[in-house]
C-alpha cells in the first residue's frame, strides 16, 4: 500500500514531502493547467528540483500531450532528454490500440510507463500484458458511468495477483475519503491522492478531544 501525490503544485508537493509519507507523485496535464502559466519543461524540472532538494528518487508521472501516436513517442523522447536524469522519471501514456504501441517503444527504449485513463479491467490486463510499470484506474470517472469501480480494481489485483503480473494498480479520480479506503481495500497497490484530502485523513474530533483532555489534565495537575 503506497501513497502518491496527485499534484503539479509545488507548495502541494513540498507540503506532502516534508511530512515523508509520499511515494510517488502523478501529474496530467489537466492538473499542471491548474499551475500559474509557465514553461512545461521549467515546471517539471522545478519539481524534479524539489523533489532532490529532499533527497527523493520518488516516481514522478509526465503524462504525454498529444492523441497522435508519433507525437506521444516524440514528446516522450523529449522526457526523456530532459526528466531523464531524475531516476523516477515515469512517461504517463494514456490507454488506446495506437497507444499500446507507444507503451512497447517506450519500454524497448528502457523507459518506464505509467499507463492511465484505465476505466475497466480489459484495459488494465491490456496495458500491463504491452509492458506497462503501472496502469492506472480512474475510480471516480469510473462510477461517473454507473459501473462498480471497486470490483473494477479487486477483479484487476486479483488477476495481476494469480498472474504474477509485475505492474502495480494505482488508482486516481479520487473524489472522496471513501473512496481512498474502499480503493486500498480493493487491492490497489498505490492511491494517487488530491492533496486536499491529506490532512482530513490525519484528523479525528477524538484524537482532539483526547489530546486536549491530556494537555489540560497535566497542566492542571502542575498546578496543583
Ligand atoms: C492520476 O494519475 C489521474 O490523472 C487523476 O487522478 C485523474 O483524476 P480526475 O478523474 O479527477 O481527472
Amino acid at each position: 500500500m503506497k501513497i502518491f501525490v496527485d499534484s503539479a503544485n509545488l507548495g502541494e508537493i513540498e507540503e506532502a514531502i516534508k511530512r515523508g509519507f509520499p511515494a510517488g507523485i502523478t501529474t496530467n496535464p489537466s492538473i499542471l493547467s491548474q499551475e500559474k502559466r509557465t514553461d512545461f519543461g521549467l515546471h517539471i524540472k522545478q519539481i524534479i528540483e524539489l523533489l532532490e532538494r529532499y533527497e527523493s528518487t520518488i516516481p514522478l508521472s509526465v503524462e504525454v500531450f498529444s492523441v497522435e501516436p508519433e507525437e506521444m513517442i516524440r514528446q516522450a523522447l523529449r522526457f526523456f532528454d530532459q526528466f531523464g536524469h531524475y531516476p523516477g522519471l515515469n512517461v504517463k501514456v494514456p490507454i488506446g490500440w495506437e497507444e499500446l504501441t507507444v507503451i512497447h517503444e517506450l519500454k524497448k527504449r528502457g523507459g518506464r510507463v505509467n499507463c492511465t485513463c484505465c476505466m475497466s479491467f480489459n484495459q488494465a490486463v491490456m496495458a500491463a500484458s504491452a509492458g506497462a510499470d503501472f496502469v492506472s484506474l480512474f475510480y471516480g470517472r469510473i462510477r461517473d458511468i454507473g459501473y462498480d469501480a471497486f470490483s473494477v480494481v479487486q477483479r484487476t489485483h486479483q488477476v495481476f495477483r494469480e498472474g504474477a503480473v509485475p505492474a502495480q494498480i494505482i488508482v486516481g479520480s479520487i473524489r472522496h475519503i471513501h473512496d481512498i479506503n474502499e480503493a486500498l481495500l480493493a487491492g490497489a497497490d498505490i492511491v494517487t491522492i488530491p492533496p486536499k484530502f491529506f490532512p482530513q485523513m490525519v484528523s479525528h474530533f477524538k484524537t482532539d478531544e483526547a489530546v486536549n483532555q491530556f494537555i489540560s489534565d497535566f497542566r492542571k495537575w502542575q498546578e496543583r
